[in-house]
This record gives C-alpha cells, structure tokens and sequence, in this order.
C-alpha cells in the first residue's frame, strides 16, 4: 500500500496533508525516512512512525449506528444526508459502507463497516441472518396475522415470504410489535404488513444477527463493534 494512502486512511489527514508531512522529514518507515508519498509499505509488517509516534495499522473497522429518520443508509448522495455524513472523522477516513439498507424513514440497528467480505456474508440470502424489528401499525395485528407470517406471505411482486416470527406487543386500532425476518427483500417488513392489509407507521431496527442496537446510543450516534460482537457478527454468517 502507498504510505500517503495509509496515513490519509490512519486519519493523519487529507493526502494533502499528509504530503506536507512526508516533505518534513516527520515520516519514518522501518527508521528510515520516507519523502514520496507513493513509497510503498507493508502496513501488517514495517514499522512505520510520525514525528517519533508508531502509527497502528487498523484494516477494518466496525460500526454500529443508532440511525435517524431523514437519512439514507448510503456513503454519498446528492440530495440526502447519508449515513456516513453523521460519522466522526477518525471512522469516516477507514471509508466505512452500510451493511444493507433500511429505509430513509427506518430508525434504528445499523452495522457499517469496510469489510467486504463481512458485509457479503451477512447479506447473503444463503445465510439467512435473522434481523429483528420493531414497528408500530396502523390497523390491529392479529393472531392470524401471527400465522400468516409464520407460514409465509405473497408480496406485491408474487414473492412468498420465508417465515417469520411475529410477537405482538399489543393490539388495537394501532398496534406494537416485533417481528424477526431472515431475508432483507425491499421495504420487506412494510410490504409484509401491507400483504396483510396494514400499514407501518414506524419502523425500527433491534437486532441483526446476534448484535443487539446498545440502547444507550442516541439517534445518530455510533460506537465501534465491541471484539465480541465482532466475532458475533463471523458466527452469525460463517464462510463456509
Ligand atoms: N423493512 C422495511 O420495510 N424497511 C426497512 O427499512 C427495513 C426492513
């Protein structure tokens, strides 16, 4: 990896940044200094320091993020405000991507990281890494709703949704619920409802895989994935 690279990724700054620290002299790889940027490094193996400081090599990072209401679970758009656009600089510069999607108007459990490999298993539909959510609806939520869903229903396309575990929390002209999903088909809780002649009014994340949202974190905060809940995360979609 070119060393203006990793330090720009390490959060030493911009590439212009990190140019003008390379010019200094600050920049050591293995005790020797390095001026140009595209020296190359092995950042698992050499030793490389800033003005005296060892720079620690972090591959991936972790993320999970309480979502709002109002933003796209994207790395950049036009119009919207992304996700990545409510992160801290020292996680934006490792170019973390959401795992999946959830809706602009869906709260909630999001995990972003930029592993590739991680996001791709969690996501596959071989995998089928139960996510859990919550949702407030509009009309009552019934028993037999509880078994539809178990059984499977049609979505708007023909789809037949794989079964799914409904709770209901409470039941009235507006009812509470909880329902875990092993798919992640498009607005796929939104259209399960609407097959069963409901609307949701709202719409949050719990859970995904084993990781559970940290209920201490506010809408729009994010913390990194604890080393437990990391390794949660690989046995929850194991590569083979
Ligand atoms: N299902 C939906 O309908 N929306 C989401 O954001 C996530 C699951």
């Amino acid at each position: 990896m070119r060393i203006d690279k990793l330090l720009a990724n390490m959060n030493y700054g911009s590439r212009k940044d990190v140019k003008k620290l390379l010019k200094k002299g600050l920049v050591k790889v293995n005790g020797t200094m390095v001026k140009d940027g595209k020296s190359h490094v092995e950042p698992e193996l050499d030793a490389i320091t800033v003005s005296g400081d060892v720079v620690h090599y972090v591959k991936h990072v972790y993320l999970m993020m309480n979502k709002p209401a109002g933003v796209i679970s994207a790395t950049e758009d036009k119009v919207h405000k992304t996700v990545v656009d409510l992160l801290g600089d020292e996680f934006v510069s490792h170019k973390p991507f959401p795992v999946g999607r959830l809706d602009r108007d869906t709260e909630g459990l999001l995990i972003l990281t930029n592993d590739g490999q991680l996001s791709h298993r969690l996501l596959a539909p071989k995998k089928h890494v139960p996510k859990t959510y919550y949702a407030k609806i509009d009309g009552r939520v019934t028993e037999k709703d509880r078994r539809r869903f178990e059984k499977g229903v049609e979505l708007d396309d023909g789809y037949i949704t794989k079964p799914a575990e409904l709770a209901i929390l409470s039941s009235g002209t507006h009812s509470e619920i909880e329902l875990v999903i092993t798919e992640g088909k498009f607005h796929q809780v939104k259209r399960m409802f609407e097959a069963v002649g409901k609307r949701v009014l709202y719409l949050k994340r719990l859970q995904m895989g084993s990781v559970k949202l940290d209920p201490s974190l506010l809408p729009g905060q994010s913390r990194s994935l604890t080393q437990q809940e990391i390794e949660m995360l690989e046995k929850d979609s194991p590569s083979h």
